[in-house]
């Protein structure tokens, strides 16, 4: 099925690893020309050259979420490189293994500013574009967390349920201006973020034994969804979540 991403600009955050980078490079494939941006500068740009060797388009910018400033630049450069965006994916996000009593108020700010503040502020930065040409595609990243209650990671779970309610705000007022904001929530999916934790002997066999569809995600299965809900297709989408879980969890 054609998508009709070719020639769309897309932003994807949190582009240099896992679930980004995946979705950077399936984008890329529809024929969308893709900016990258990320923290870790030496992977994201290793991401578009791989990208661009494989015949797409794509240019890396360093960002730093959390920071408005910075997300202001890059829609700035951004803009002046292509003229248009069409699509933000905002995928990045820090990891989390902090309990409880131990959530320290800097790990509180990590998880709150790298999450939730890093998809406000770059929904906030691309809103006036989006609306002086009535249109855009936003797909922010959820998880699994948000509804699961998983009780080692409090406020990595506070950030994803936090980013669903905005998202949903979000997707009301965006839609009267042909903008369609929607969210994706995986469950455990394997990538660089899980893998310390995955990689342990035994763990993702019995991982995938719990699974009821018998397997861990891989970051290809979220990132078609990515890809789905950024093209025309999906234009009648508006403020849903896809629960991308394996059955994980079903709500
Ligand atoms: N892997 C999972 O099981 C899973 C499940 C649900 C949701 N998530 C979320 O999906 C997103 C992608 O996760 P992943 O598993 O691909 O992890 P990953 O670690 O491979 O990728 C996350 C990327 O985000 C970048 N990043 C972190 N903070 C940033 C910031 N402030 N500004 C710019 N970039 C920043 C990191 O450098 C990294 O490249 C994260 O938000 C994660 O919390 C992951």
């Amino acid at each position: 099925m054609d998508m009709f991403l070719a020639g769309k600009v897309a932003i994807v955050t949190g582009g240099a690893s896992g679930m980004g980078a995946c979705v950077a490079r399936m984008l890329a494939e529809e024929g969308a020309r893709v900016v990258l941006t990320d923290i870790q500068e030496e992977k994201g740009r290793a991401v578009a050259e791989e990208i661009g060797r494989a015949g797409g388009d794509a240019h890396f910018i360093a960002t730093n979420v959390s920071r408005r400033h910075a997300v202001k630049a890059l829609i700035q450069e951004t803009l002046a490189r292509y003229g248009q965006v069409d699509i933000v994916c905002n995928i990045a996000g820090p990891g989390a293994h902090i309990g409880h009593l131990d959530t320290t108020e800097d790990e509180y700010n990590r998880q709150l500013d790298g999450h939730l503040r890093g998809v406000f502020n770059c929904c906030q930065a691309i809103l006036p574009h989006m609306m002086e040409r009535r249109y855009g595609k936003i797909i922010n990243m959820g998880s699994f967390t948000a509804y699961g209650a998983v009780a080692s990671i409090p406020a990595y779970c506070a950030a994803f349920g936090g980013i669903i309610a905005y998202s949903k705000s979000l997707a009301r007022f965006a839609a009267p201006h042909n903008i369609n904001v929607n969210t994706v929530s995986p469950g455990n999916i394997y990538t660089p973020m899980t893998a310390g934790w995955l990689d342990q002997p035994g763990t993702l066999d019995v991982l995938e034994k719990q699974m009821p569809i018998g397997r861990v995600g891989r970051p290809e299965d979220v990132a078609v969804a990515y890809v789905f809900l950024a093209s025309d297709r999906a234009r009648h989408i508006v403020g849903a979540d896809v629960n991308i879980s394996g059955g994980q969890l079903i709500y």
